[in-house]
């Protein structure tokens, strides 16, 4: 073998030798390349899940229905027509005393008149009924405004008179 010829074959083997190596990355390649495909479809569908769980997260907790608007698409979002028990209008003074106003006038809270006290209702009761009614309706410093209900005005002067014959006990 002379040696211009034991250079070719030189040459023919390492040229072999990268053209191999370039044909197995190109294969590694496309394969890597449609795998990457695949994925970005599943990718794809996640998305769109993704996209309705975020739209659901952000949904207002409220929404308000527009007058002379079609607001049927809020009709499911309507409150119950039965309202719970603890919202009702009491019926008798002493349930209404029972159900709220107790929570501040059984233990004299915040400075409450308590019930039974005559020398903190004393005073109160001399203003005569009607300004209790007024202020126990209206308000008075730590008195919340009915009570912090939103009682008809004929409840919370059956309550009063309630409390007020506690008072005379
Ligand atoms: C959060 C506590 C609280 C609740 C609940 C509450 N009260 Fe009172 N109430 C007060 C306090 C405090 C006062 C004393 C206010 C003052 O004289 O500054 C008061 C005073 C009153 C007075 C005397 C007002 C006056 O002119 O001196 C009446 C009457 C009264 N409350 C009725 C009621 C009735 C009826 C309810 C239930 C519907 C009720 N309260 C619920 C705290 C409460």
């Amino acid at each position: 073998m002379s040696s211009k010829e034991a250079s070719d074959t030189h040459f023919f083997n390492s040229f072999s030798l990268v053209l191999g190596i370039l044909i197995f990355i190109a294969i590694v390649l496309y394969f890597w390349a449609r795998d990457l495909g695949y994925q970005q479809v599943e990718h794809a569908q996640s998305d769109a899940q993704q996209t309705a769980a975020v739209t659901e997260n952000i949904q207002p907790f409220a929404q308000v229905a527009i007058a002379g608007q079609d607001n049927s698409a809020l009709a499911a979002l309507e409150a119950p027509k039965a309202a719970p028990a603890a919202m009702e209008i009491p019926k008798t003074g002493e349930a209404a005393y029972t159900a709220v106003c107790s929570a501040c006038h059984a233990q004299g809270i915040n400075g409450a008149p308590k019930i039974g006290d005559h020398a903190a209702w004393g005073p109160r009761l001399a203003q005569g009924k009607a300004t209790l009614y007024e202020h126990a309706i209206a308000g008075k410093g730590a008195m919340p405004p009915r009570g912090g209900t939103t009682w008809p005005d004929a409840t919370i002067h059956m309550t009063i008179d309630y409390m007020v014959t506690l008072n005379s006990k």
